[in-house]
This record gives C-alpha cells, structure tokens and sequence, in this order.
C-alpha cells in the first residue's frame, strides 16, 4: 500500500520526507519519490526500487534544499513500478505535484477527456489525472482546484498537493484512504498513517471522507464537502511507535484479519457493474471462454486452498472441469495441456518460484495463463496473459489471510464472468450472486465480531498437540486452510480430513478429547456432515463445529458451535475460514509463538 508524507514549515523539507517514509516502509512498496519546492521551481526526485535508491540519488544530485515537500512510497496499481509511474506526479507545466494512495475508477475518462483538451501524460497512472486536472481548474486558489478536482473524481483517494505559486501552502483531500494532519510548533505534517509523524508530533487531525485540509507552517484549516469549515477534535496518539506501524495491533496477522473487509470490497470495486462482471485486465471475450476445454489451477499452500476452492466453483457455475494441483508438483508432470486450456496461476507475491515455472511450463505447451495475484509487476503479472489482481494491499505477516480471502473473491469473479461469457447461468442468477458478493464485507465483519468467543477458545485448547479439522466439498477446502493457518503459527500439529474419509484410516487417531473442527455450511452436505460428526463425538473427541446461523440442531452434535451469517452457500468458505484464522492468531499467542514470523517460514519463496 502507498505511503504518503508532506511537510510545510521552517526545516529542509527532504531528509524530513524521506524519515517520514522510512516509518512507512513496512507497508510495502516499490517505487519512492518527493517533490520539494525550492527558490522559483520545483524538484521532482524519484525512482523504482527502495528508499535507499531515492536517498542515493538525492547524494549524488544535491539534496533539494527547500521547506515545502511531499513524498510517496508507491505500490502499484495502474502501471507497473516504474521511474515515470513514481509518484510525485505533475502537471503540464511542472508548476503543480500531486501524490496519491487510492484507486481512481474513472481515470480512463477524464484521462480521455483532459488530452483532448491538450494535456500530455508522462506516465500509465490514474493518480496523473489529478494533476492535470487541478491544473485545468486552477485560477490562482489551489483549494478551491482541489475541490473541483475531487467532485470529478470516482473511487478513493488521500492526496497532498503543492503548487509552485502558492508557496507557502499544502493541501491533502481524503475519501475512502486514510491521511491525517500532524500539528508541530511552527511547523505541519501530512501523512497516510500515524508512524511516519510520530518522530514529530503525538497530536494529530484525522481527516474525514470528503474534507480538504490546508496546512500552512503555523495554521491547519479543514473545509468539508460543502466547504464548510470543519471544527475537528485533536487526537492525541498514545502508542508507542512500533504499535503504530501496527495501526494499534499487536502483530500484522490481526491487523491483517481486520482488513479483510476492506480488502475484499476493494477488489470487488469496479468490477461488477450493471448486474456483469467486468474484469479490466482479462482479454477473455466470449468465444474464447467458450473454447476452453479444461482449465488448470495451479498454486503453493494457502493459495493452492484459494485454488480448491475455484475448481468447485469454475465447475458449478461455468461447467468446466477444473484440475487443481500444486505448483510443486505441477511444473514435473507430464501436462496434457494445449492452446484449448486456460492456466490459472495464483500467487500473492507472484514470486514464488515454483509458481512461476509452472506458469512458464504451461505458457510453454501453448496454455493462455491467467494469474492472481497481489503485486503489480511481479514476475507472474509480467509474464501472464491476463491477470486479475486482488487489492488486499502488502501482506506483511507470513501466514497469509487477506490475500486468501481476495483470492477466493477473485476466483469467484472468474468462475461468474465465465459462466455469464459461457452463457451457463441466467441474468437473474447472475444478479442473485453479485449481490450476495457484495454483502460479503458485512458478513465478515460480523464474524470478526466474535473474536473474544474465538480468543477463550484457543485459551481453552492451547496445550492440545494435535487438532483435526474435517469438512465436505467446499468445507473441506476451508478445513484445509484452517489446520495450515494452525499449524504453521502455533506449531501445533494440525490436519485437514475429507470428513467420508476418516473412516478410512484417520478415525483410529480420534480419541478422547482430541479436538475436532468440524466445518458444516454447506446445506446439501450437512446431513452427511453430521453423520461424520457422531462418528467423531462416539469417541469421546471435542467437537467445535462451524454453522450456518439458525442451523440450531447442529448443537446436538457439537459441543462448542461457531456461527458465520448467511449467505450465498458457494461464497460459505469467505466466512468460514475468519474463526479458523482468529483461532490460529490466539492459540499462537497463548503459546508464545513469534505470531508474525513463524520458524523456519519465510513471506516469498523464491528458491524451489
Ligand atoms: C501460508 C502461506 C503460504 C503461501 C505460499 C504461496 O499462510 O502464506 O502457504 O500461501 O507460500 O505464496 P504465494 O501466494 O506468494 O505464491
């Protein structure tokens, strides 16, 4: 996720940006900028790459070295990581710099729109929009050319900008990405998050959705959507500064938990419009989608779970049959794979070595490559065909949960856009299940709601060395990723059952009181499911089921239940797997495990 920074009073702006930024390091990001206005010009300085490679060449250039400045750490979304896609982004005539956290759905546009009217573009970016169109309003008051700008603007921004002819001026707008206002003495600061002003000041305004702030060395002044002045409270920040990295949280995984709502409606954004799925990045018209014959999904750990999942889903709902395998092991098969395939690669940091060569492996036997992934200009998105990104932002903690949970969203969109091109599911249908998608953010909200339930039960099983997890269909997929989740935070022993299957072997570790998740939301095979459940409860084992709310019966096979909310029964796992998460994250931590990094793991595996 982007970082920004600005700063207006009597010190050297840049070494004050670039410590700014080092505070937001830890979000992730792959290119770094400022732009800092010095004597009659400004000084734009950015480049792909670390913050290391920002400072080398502000070394060899001379710092800038002016006291009005805006910085940026970019993690790209429209454009790959790039120098020329590096924020700060300016105007036709220099005169104006603008950095961006957000996405801006309509810069397609207004992009149209501002080059007829004779703008040039130096970059691939929606944030360049804004800077031309500030400059298209700007008639000698840059607030009142940021408050035109952002009524034309559609999506979510947090932005700083600086113009060369109002120098003693900063201003920030925000809507839908965080930015606050840092109050010094004599001197302002802007930023996306709290760490990167803390060094400075603990007294901070956080911006609300549609306000435009105007900051000045000595004075802060907040207008609202109307342009009313706005008369906000000071927040004064207790945390320590490594907890504010945190946002608060004690580790990234929780953090992470709680950003899943979010996560998953900014990768719904923009993509389901007028009752259709529309995917931007997907060359897949029609009468190609009708040509596949066979699609192969292919993946390591969690998003190989993510994977399982869309087989089911691809397979009901655009009638194609689906192999799963793990990249591991697909790149050394013998693929029956040609051109009327369609290869699906999932992978949140789009680096993991034996993802990749099972991409090239299958490229190379003439497969169209479809990817999943989390990060602009990795490997897989420069070598796919097409890609649908999942906007679950940096994952920092090593057990993945938000990008699981957009994957899943992602391979949902696909399995809908397919069916709808394929023609295998009605307009009404269709509808029924956009719907239900959106609703999905609340759903998971709700679920998060209950973590203190979760907490005392992992308080409860925390001396356990082995834990089962058990499920049908779709629930065996999740169970599969709760006992992973488990077992590589907590480092107690975890496993995942077909639920028909333990009969056939895994019932004779099934003793009393070993702990049994058993995962019961799916409707057709809730019957079976419970079936399977007395087995397990016939012998003594504790059983913590997860349910479908209202399914009161279930109690009597159960001895602790779970409820999610309802909904749509495919999308059942999105919710499904949050309690196996909370359960994970808190029995790592009454064990005293490193939550965050766990042994021998590490976040990208790039060797085999
Ligand atoms: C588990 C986890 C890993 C990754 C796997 C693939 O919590 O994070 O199992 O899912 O290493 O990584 P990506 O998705 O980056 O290819």
């Amino acid at each position: 996720m982007c970082g920004i920074v600005g700063y207006i009073g009597p010190q050297p702006a840049a070494p004050l940006l670039l410590r700014g930024l080092e505070k937001l390091e830890y979000r992730g990001y792959d290119s770094a900028g400022l732009a800092v206005r010095e004597d009659d010009k400004l000084r734009v300085i950015k480049t792909v790459g670390r913050l290391q490679d920002l400072r080398d060449i502000l070394e060899h250039t001379a710092a800038p070295r002016g006291t009005l400045g805006i910085g940026h750490t970019r993690w790209a979304t429209h454009g790959r990581p790039s120098d020329e896609n590096a924020h700060p982004h300016t105007d036709c005539s220099g005169r104006i710099a603008v950095v961006h956290n957000g996405i801006i759905e309509n810069y397609k546009e207004l992009r149209e729109w501002l080059v007829e009217d004779g703008h040039t573009f130096k970059s691939e970016t929606d944030t360049e929009t804004v800077a031309h169109l500030i400059e298209s309003f700007y008639e000698g008051d840059l607030v009142a050319a940021v408050r035109k700008t952002i009524k034309r603007l559609e999506g979510s921004y947090a932005l700083g900008v600086i113009h060369l002819d109002e120098p003693e001026v900063l201003v920030a707008a925000r809507q839908d990405s965080p930015l606050i206002v840092g109050l010094g003495e004599g001197e302002n600061f802007l930023a996306s998050d709290i760490p990167a002003v803390l060094e400075h000041t603990r007294k901070v305004y956080i911006l609300d959705d549609g306000e435009v702030a105007r900051l000045t060395a000595d004075k802060v002044e907040i207008i609202d959507a109307t342009g009313s002045p706005v008369d906000k409270d000071v927040f004064e920040v207790a945390w320590d500064p490594v907890m504010a990295e945190k946002g608060g949280y004690d580790h990234f995984m929780i953090k992470e938990i709680y950003e899943q709502p979010k996560a998953v409606r900014d990768t719904l954004k923009g993509r389901v419009a007028e009752g259709r799925v529309v995917l931007d990045d997907v060359d897949l018209d029609s009468e190609t989608a009708k040509k596949i014959k066979k699609i192969y999904i292919t993946a390591a750990g969690t998003a190989y779970h993510a994977g399982l999942v869309g087989k089911y889903v691809i397979e009901k709902l655009a009638r194609i049959p689906v192999e799963v395998d793990l990249s591991s092991e697909f790149r050394y098969r013998d693929l029956m794979i040609d051109e009327d395939c369609l290869t699906v690669v999932i992978s949140q940091s789009g680096e993991t070595a034996d993802t990749l060569a099972s991409l090239r492996e299958a490229k190379r036997r003439g497969s169209r490559i479809l990817a999943i992934t989390n990060v602009v200009g990795s490997s897989v998105s420069r070598e796919t065909h097409d890609v649908i990104y999942t906007w679950a932002g940096p994952e920092i903690a090593v057990a993945s949960t938000k990008a699981y949970l957009t994957q899943l969203v992602s391979l949902y969109l696909l399995a809908l856009y397919l069916a709808q091109e394929r023609g295998t599911i009605d307009q009404g249908q269709l509808k029924a299940y956009l719907d239900s998608l959106q609703e999905l953010p609340q759903g998971i909200q709700a679920v998060l709601d209950s973590e203190q339930t979760i907490a005392e039960l992992a308080q409860e099983f925390k001396e356990k060395e082995d834990i089962f997890f058990i499920g049908r269909g779709l629930d065996y997929a999740v169970a599969m990723e709760g006992s992973l989740k488990l077992k590589e935070i907590s480092y107690i022993h975890a496993e995942a059952y077909a639920a028909g299957e333990l009969k056939h072997g895994t019932l004779a570790l099934i003793v009393e009181g070993v702990p049994v998740f058993a995962l019961a939301t799916q409707t057709r095979l809730r019957d079976k499911m419970v079936s399977n459940m007395k087995e397990v409860k016939a012998r003594d084992a504790t059983i913590i089921t997860v349910a479908n709310r209202g399914d009161e019966s279930i109690k009597e096979a159960s001895d602790r239940v779970i409820y999610i909310p309802e909904t749509e029964e495919l999308f059942r796992p999105v919710l499904a797997v949050v309690p196996l998460q909370l359960f994970a994250y808190h029995a790592a931590l009454a064990r005293g495990c490193d939550v965050d990094k766990p042994r021998n793991l590490a976040k990208s595996v790039t060797v085999e």
